[in-house]
């Protein structure tokens, strides 16, 4: 039923002449992670995430109409492909995105047929460093789709409700890349079917509109660059490879049930069991990977000193920082923004030693797609 009302089209005054428009998207972590998906993007479990703040793409979109006659030539061609947009990352042209851009095309052009009306100049720079390990394909996709959202709303007579509309945003975003889909709005996004939400969809993510507890409104995602080269196995391979996981439906289990729980915890605050659960998550999440066919692993022998010293400093001194991890060996450490003042300093002083180059990221809990 969603599906078909993205496919009812608004009614669009096209325009004439060329543009652009420039949007950002932060990049998000999840807390209940997405591992495992069926055809068409379709999440196996429910996931949850931060949406991050100082982490973020910023996308111009440039847009030139086709003249009529281009126009009729490009509606023999099927497929859109790179003929119909160029890429550039910090102002490179980088060729090498664009057969990940124009499945993304061809997947949304259902949605937003206008597409093919234009040639296309994606423009987008990241403000976490290159080949950090920090995905961008979250925060990328999700700031396509907010600039061709931007544009349809703008050409649009009957624009779309706001819920409507942000609705759609990640539904785009989630065709790019799924963890795409929950970078849309904040602070924290859910995404995928759950009993216990009851306007929960595989098909686009959700604002958690429950009672948040105040704890978690600010809380603080220290990004700890432990390995900054190119992931050894993509997402879209790990997912691959829960297709026939010998533990895949006990995993999908696991994360539905640590969703509910974690609801319940982000209501009344308990940071220490959001530690037990994050943490549980994360390890989860590479248990996959390194019990996969064949089996991998990305965590790095730094990443297990830092796991290990966040569990020491956890005990000694009662502060709920936890830690988590995405498909690479770089740490993320979560904890509440009153704690930085002590754990800081530790950061500094005993777990920087374990990052490249000493880097690390600071960051915190954030809004999603911004028009500039
Ligand atoms: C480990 O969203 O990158 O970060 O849908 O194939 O693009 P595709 O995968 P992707 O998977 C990310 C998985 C994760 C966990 C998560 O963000 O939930």
């Amino acid at each position: 039923m969603v599906t078909e009302s993205f496919l009812t089209l608004p009614q669009l005054e096209l325009p004439s002449k060329g543009g652009s428009i420039t949007v950002t998207a932060p990049s998000n972590i999840a807390l209940v992670k997405y591992w495992g998906k069926s055809q068409g993007q379709i999440p196996r479990n429910a996931s949850i995430s931060f949406t991050l703040s100082n982490c973020f793409t910023k996308t111009t979109l440039g847009f030139t109409p086709f003249s009529e006659q281009s126009k009729a030539g490009q509606e023999m061609v099927n497929d859109l492909d790179d003929s119909n947009f160029e890429v550039f990352v910090d102002g490179l042209s980088k060729p090498d995105f664009a057969p990940k851009i124009a499945t993304f095309f061809n997947r949304i052009e259902a949605y937003l047929p206008w597409i093919r009306s234009f040639q296309w100049r994606i423009d987008t720079e990241n403000t976490f460093p290159h080949g950090s390990g920090i995905a961008s394909s979250a925060s990328g996709f999700a700031a396509l789709a907010g600039a061709l959202m931007e544009l349809e709303n703008s050409w649009s007579l009957d624009p779309l409700p706001p819920e409507l509309r942000a609705q759609k945003t990640s539904f785009l975003a989630r065709l790019g890349s799924g963890s795409a889909s929950r970078s849309v709005l904040g602070p924290l996004m859910y995404w995928g079917t759950h009993p216990a939400l009851p306007a929960s969809s595989d098909l686009f993510a959700c604002i958690l509109d429950q009672e948040v507890h105040a704890v978690f409104i600010d809380y603080k995602d220290t990004i700890l660059l432990v390995d900054q080269g190119e992931k050894e196995v993509s997402s879209t391979l790990g997912h691959n490879l829960m297709h026939d996981h010998p533990f895949a439906n006990q995993r999908f289990d696991q994360a539905q049930d640590n969703l509910g729980k974690l609801l319940a915890v982000l209501a009344c605050g308990d940071t220490h069991e959001f530690c037990r659960i994050v943490e549980t998550e994360a390890l989860s999440l590479h248990a996959m990977m390194m019990t996969s066919n064949p089996s991998y692993l990305l965590m790095k022998p730094n990443t297990l000193a830092i796991i290990e010293k966040v569990r020491i400093f956890r005990r000694a001194n009662n502060v709920p920082v936890c830690f988590t991890l995405d498909a690479g060996a770089n740490v993320h450490l979560l904890y509440p923004a009153k704690f930085t003042p002590q754990v800081m300093p530790w950061i500094q002083n005993e777990l920087s030693g374990h990052c490249q180059a000493g880097q690390f990221i600071e960051d915190q809990v954030g809004q999603g797609v911004k028009k500039v």
